[in-house]
């Protein structure tokens, strides 16, 4: 059994407590929120994803420790994982105070604000006696999982080409509101897409991106072209610039030499593959969402006592230093090279 305390308890912290709900070697015994109205429970989050924020957790159990700081929780000596689902631009304060507390952390993605961010936190893993993850969840969503194991085994010929696509609307509140603080639609939602594109290809060369600032002063939509010497075509589109009612679309068309995979999280189906030579079918993958099974795999991690080998900070901090390489791209109206 793992001891866990979560830090910030809006959409995301409220999403990891209804997973650790279903997770038999979870035990939250702490939480921690400035807002006393979200600590009671009086006011709840809202997802945009079915299955987000589901409320299930109770937050008036008895046993339960609450604390109106994120320091008091990180010094409380019962807690041994502290899952923090703060804004954005706090990551790094309370993740390297929780990694010198000797604590295990899970941090939600962006890793960070900035590269300099980024390597402050890798340093700081690199010196602590706890195991350290980022929450990339897209690694562990089930049929975006199935893509990479199919990519990996080349079970259907090489990639000719990937693309993605993640709209929304704007949450139109909090640290969302400011530019400076979240990074616009490309830090904090596209991310997501350009992590998985590092994940099942590596660095690429370059990017080349267009894009706009809307609903905050950085780029909140962008489409990005992904330069890599043996695939022809991967490119990606997201934004959270869409108008209020359009919902959340979430999308992945790769085309293999044998055949064609298509996820939309619409379709009651989300997962068709198209083979040469066969009916197009469902790929019928595992249950859940990608924060459960990021969150089983981190208590597992601890219970071997191994860094995890999928989403370490090193892997989201290259991803954060590919969308800074893109905002700038949109930017100046040219290609960006990356090492
Ligand atoms: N993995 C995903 O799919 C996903 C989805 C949404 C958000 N996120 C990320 O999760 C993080 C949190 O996003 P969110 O949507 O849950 O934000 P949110 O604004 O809904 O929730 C943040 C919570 O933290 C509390 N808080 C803020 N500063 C605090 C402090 N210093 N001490 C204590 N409590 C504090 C606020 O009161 C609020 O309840 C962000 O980094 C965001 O990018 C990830």
């Amino acid at each position: 059994m793992v001891k866990i305390g979560v830090i910030g308890l809006g959409m995301m912290g409220s999403t990891h407590l209804d997973a650790y709900g279903k997770l038999p070697d979870a035990e939250i015994v702490a939480v921690a929120d400035w807002d006393d109205d979200v600590l009671s429970g009086k006011n709840k989050a809202q997802g945009n994803v079915e299955g987000q924020a589901q409320s299930s957790f109770d937050l008036n159990n008895p046993s339960l420790k609450k604390y109106e700081t994120a320091m008091a929780l990180i010094q409380d000596d019962d807690v041994q994982l502290i899952d923090i689902c703060l804004p954005t631009p706090d990551h790094v304060k309370y993740a390297v105070a929780a990694l010198e507390a000797g604590k295990h952390v899970i941090l939600e993605k962006p890793l960070a604000r900035s590269n300099q961010d980024t390597q402050t936190l890798i340093d700081a893993a690199a010196k602590a006696k706890g195991i350290s993850m980022c929450a990339l969840c897209m690694r562990f969503w089930p049929q975006w999982k199935w893509l990479k194991e199919q990519v990996v085994n080349q079970t259907y010929g090489k990639v000719l080409s990937a693309t993605f696509k993640r709209m929304a609307s704007h949450p139109g509140k909090g640290f969302y509101l400011n530019g400076d603080d979240c990074g616009g639609g490309a830090l904090d939602l596209h991310i997501h897409d350009t992590d998985f594109v590092q994940y099942l290809f590596g660095m690429p060369k370059s990017v080349t991106s267009v894009g706009y600032a809307k609903e905050t002063t950085a780029v909140d939509h962008l489409v990005t072209q992904y330069a890599y010497d043996d695939i022809p075509l991967v490119m990606a589109e997201g934004g959270w610039s869409m108008t209020q009612g359009f919902g959340f679309q979430m999308h992945y068309t790769v085309n293999f030499e044998k055949a064609t995979a298509v996820f939309d999280i619409s379709k009651t189906d989300p997962l068709m593959l198209h083979e040469v030579g066969k009916e197009s079918r469902a790929i019928a993958c595992e249950a859940g969402m990608g924060y459960d099974h990021e969150l089983a795999y981190i208590l597992n991690c601890i219970k071997l006592g191994k860094q995890p080998e999928h989403a370490s900070f090193a892997d989201a901090a290259r991803s954060v230093k590919i969308v800074l390489a893109e905002v700038q791209s949109v930017k100046i109206g040219q290609a960006v090279a990356l090492d």
